[in-house]
């Protein structure tokens, strides 16, 4: 025993290697990337390059810390920050733990070693994205062709064919095409406008909403590698008899023409109605100005304006919502956020008229200090629904928004390209690429 360590101490490269302990690909690296970034980076998926084997990852080695150590890998914008921590987590949060991280600088450090493939670690079962137990699967008719190099939007009418009132309690997005379809939003739409809204490739031109003038209300927001919405157990969302649907996609071309989309939306409907319903409710500044803009440093004349000057870097506006009295209390099962391109932060905080246990005066719902319109998502709290936050009538819903409108927001530049503009201008409240918002997407049980 001692002649065999003794020896293994004086082998060429033996102890004294600094790669001995290292992790390795097999045994300690793979199951990572397959959990945390394999549901993107494979052969066909959104990302630009697979991670799915040690000749694809290995390379890689130093920018995967980067991206990871930098917060940008894998996109999830919900941050704790000096002004925000939330009471709770967030489910389905894709982050990897502080432990990962060394794991990962640790046999990027030691050079990418690739271990034993004969020793390699179980590999977790590929993420599951499906819906539970749908009980419809609608897609729009007619297939979608993306091509060029400008984002496009573009929003579909479906029949979930309701002949009577229904609930719904989960929904999930599947692109057609995940190399183009970059993000998508599902809407009620009751009166049945979509269906006239729709040209000859059987979709119509649209930004940042549904396009419908009634109806419109948000039913999920989906982006890639995002998990179904699920509605809180004993719970729905209301569809009237009849309702279409509206599917808003976020078309996100790569230079060539693609592939044909397209994308369904799988739902779980009941005709039983829930013990309580479920709403996306949107609350801020969408396409009207709504009640609560406050003033800010940047406005010309006495009343606030919802003006985003162009070439400030650091631009804010802020609308307090104060709950009628008589309205409440609402449990918060989720919070999103929403801007356009020229957002760069965004703040959603409840003040509490009386807090009651330990809730704090001011409780901070969700913060995105490094919005990115291509990775918006709501935010559901990992907490059982009798201890998420809550909003009574008398409290005050704070949004903060934060823009910088200058050439070195490359969402400024994204969005200017895509208008053929070489220079920002001022920008106002709408739904076009070069307007902006600032709205809080909050689920709450009624
Ligand atoms: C939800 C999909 C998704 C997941 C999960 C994901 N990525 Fe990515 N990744 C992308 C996309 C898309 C890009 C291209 C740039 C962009 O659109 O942000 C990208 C780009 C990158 C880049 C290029 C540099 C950069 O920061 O843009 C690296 C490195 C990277 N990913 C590493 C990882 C690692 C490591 C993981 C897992 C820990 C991971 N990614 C998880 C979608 C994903």
């Amino acid at each position: 025993m001692l002649l065999l360590s003794l020896l293994s101490a004086c082998a060429p490269g033996g102890a004294a290697s600094p790669g001995e302990d290292a992790p390795t690909w097999h045994a300690d690296i793979a199951p990572i990337v397959q959990e945390r970034c394999g549901s993107c980076h494979v052969a066909g998926g959104v990302a630009p390059f697979a991670l799915d084997g040690y000749d694809a990852a290995a390379p890689m080695a130093s920018s995967m810390v980067a991206a990871v150590e930098a917060g940008t890998m894998p996109p999830w914008g919900a941050e704790t920050t000096a002004e925000c921590a939330p009471r709770f987590g967030f489910k389905d949060d894709p982050r990897l733990s502080d432990d990962e991280k060394a794991l990962l600088r640790a046999w990027a450090d030691a050079g990418a070693p690739e271990g034993d493939p004969a020793t390699a670690a179980v590999l977790p079962a590929p993420v599951e994205l499906d819906l539970v137990d749908p009980t419809v699967v609608v897609a729009p008719d007619a297939s979608f062709v993306a091509s060029g190099t400008s984002d496009e939007f573009r929003c579909f009418s479906i029949d979930p064919g309701l002949s009577s009132a229904a609930w719904l309690t989960g929904l999930q997005v599947v692109p057609g095409n995940p190399e183009v379809v970059h993000h998508v939003l599902v809407f009620a739409d009751p009166a049945g406008q979509g269906a006239s809204l729709v040209g000859e490739d059987g979709s119509y031109d649209c930004f940042g909403g549904s396009g419908l003038s009634e109806g419109g209300a948000l039913l999920g927001a989906w982006a890639p590698g995002a998990f179904p919405f699920e509605a809180p157990e004993g719970t729905g969302i209301a569809l009237q008899a009849g309702s279409l649907i509206v599917m808003q996609i976020h078309y996100h071309p790569a230079g060539q023409v693609a592939e044909p989309d397209t994308t369904a939306v799988q739902l779980r409907l009941t005709e039983t109605a829930p013990a309580r319903e479920a709403v996306l409710a949107l609350l801020g500044n969408a396409s009207s100005a709504s009640d609560g803009l406050e003033a800010g440093v940047n406005d010309r004349g006495d009343t606030a304006e919802f003006r985003i000057p162009a070439d400030v870097p650091d631009h804010v506006e802020s609308i307090a919502y104060t709950i009628p009295r008589r309205d409440g209390p609402y449990q918060v099962f989720s919070a999103g956020t929403h801007m356009h391109y020229v957002g760069t932060d965004m703040l959603v905080q409840v003040e509490h008229a009386a807090p009651e246990g330990d809730e704090p005066a001011t409780e901070c719902l969700v913060q995105t200090p490094r919005w990115d319109f291509n990775w918006q998502r709501a935010y559901a709290y990992d907490a059982p629904l009798d201890e998420v936050p809550v909003i009574r009538g008398g409290d005050t819903l704070r949004l903060r928004c934060t823009y910088d409108n200058t050439v070195a927001n490359p969402g400024v530049r994204t969005a200017l390209e895509d208008a053929g503009r070489d220079a920002p201008s001022d920008v106002y409240l709408g739904e076009s690429t070069l307007d902006e918002m600032c709205l809080g997407v909050f689920g709450i049980v009624l």
